[in-house]
């Protein structure tokens, strides 16, 4: 029976043994096959043979002191094989004893987790990927926020130069008029530099976590838009059924809130809408907070709706889309909120809903 389970060991693990120095005595077909060296090749070589040089030597240390203090060892091994590539052996090491109680040799049992292995690495380089594709993405959306200011300002501007030519031509012979246009330009001036307060306030990079209304999220980013979704003749209903908190950073939320804004008026523009009409309904479901944001700006269709997450993905002339805005978007509800970013396109209807767990 003994050779039985021994047969039935050796022949679905990979195994060897050493002498109390680490010096292979036994290696069975698979520890062969794994590393590439035949029976011949490691009997009599140190173990270290196999040894991978990106391997910590601390954990060769811990190694022999728990394999010496008579304990089982066991870890995922990175191994070097013969013709120098690379694998992962989930590893068990057994000191046998003597009838003294006397270490007289080690018995290593191994699987390979190679495939495993390599299977994370592949996603742990796509996950730096994905971040450094974020970082791109709150870049490019920096400078579209650049443009909304300057378009944000295009309006006031041209009132201030028609104010200051005004106050020119009364400046000798009318004081109440040059009064007048003195405080109108005051006015204008004063609202540009809310306009680029509010865009300042909103990318100081303020990370902190925190419960907010998301009401107040989603105002704010009606706010910061407000100039273009008039010029565009865009109506917005805000329909708030509950007051609702959510735990995040507060200006990612109104992000998210502005990235749909702009690809409304996107398509409100590029389908020539006549009847521009945007609705946003807070609401409870469950024990998540849902905001639906609903356009009738022409819908997204069947073959493309599938990819609008994807980064780079955009169905616009090159200088109007990046492609970035919704990969943004669901990074950031998914990421930062634990939430999730849906979207359903029905006739000439778009509706994207964002479920975020409540406080
Ligand atoms: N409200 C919408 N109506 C119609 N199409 C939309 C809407 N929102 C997004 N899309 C589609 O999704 C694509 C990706 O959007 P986005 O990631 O913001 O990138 P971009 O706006 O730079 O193209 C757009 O190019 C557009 O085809
Ligand atoms: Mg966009």
């Amino acid at each position: 029976m003994l050779q039985q389970f021994k047969d039935a060991i050796e022949s679905s693990n990979i195994i060897s043994k050493t002498d109390t120095n680490g010096i292979i005595t036994f290696v069975n077909d698979e520890f062969c096959k794994i590393s590439g060296y035949t029976a011949d090749e490691l009997i009599g070589q140190n173990h270290n043979i196999v040894r991978h040089p990106d391997v910590d030597k601390n954990d060769f240390k811990k190694l022999w002191e728990t394999i010496n203090s008579k304990k089982i060892y066991k870890s995922t091994v990175k191994n070097l094989a013969k013709d120098g590539s690379t694998f992962y052996v989930n590893t068990t090491i057994i000191p046998i004893l003597d009838e003294n109680d006397e270490v007289i040799e080690y018995i290593a049992i191994r699987y390979d987790v190679t495939k495993e292995m390599f299977y994370k690495e592949e996603l742990e380089k796509n996950e730096v990927k994905q971040k450094i594709l974020f970082a791109q993405a709150r870049h490019a959306s920096l400078g579209q926020m650049l443009a909304n200011i300057a378009h944000q300002w295009r309006q006031p501007l041209t009132e201030l130069s028609l104010t200051v030519f005004n106050l020119k031509k009364n400046a000798l012979s009318n004081e109440e008029a040059v009064q007048k246009y003195y405080d109108e330009s005051k006015n204008i001036i004063n609202s540009m530099s809310k306009t680029i307060e509010d865009f300042s306030n909103f990318f100081t990079p303020n990370r902190e976590v925190e419960q907010f209304a998301i009401k107040l999220s989603v105002e704010e980013a009606l706010e910061l838009m407000d100039n273009s979704l008039k010029s565009s003749m865009v109506d917005v209903e805000l329909r708030i059924q509950d007051e609702l908190e959510v735990l995040g950073v507060a200006n990612e939320l109104t992000q998210v809130i502005l990235n749909f804004l702009k690809n409304s008026i996107d398509a409100f523009e590029l389908n020539g809408v006549l009847i521009r009409q945007v609705d946003i309904t807070i609401r409870r479901l469950k024990e998540f907070a849902e905001i639906e944001f609903r356009d009738n700006a022409g819908g997204i269709k069947k073959d493309i709706i599938e990819r609008i997450f994807e980064p780079y993905f955009t169905s616009k002339h090159q200088k109007n889309g990046t492609g970035l805005g919704l990969f943004m978007s669901k990074m950031i509800v998914e990421q930062s909120f634990g939430g999730s970013l849906d979207v359903k396109s029905k006739k000439h209807y778009t509706i994207f809903s964002i479920k975020i767990p409540l406080a």
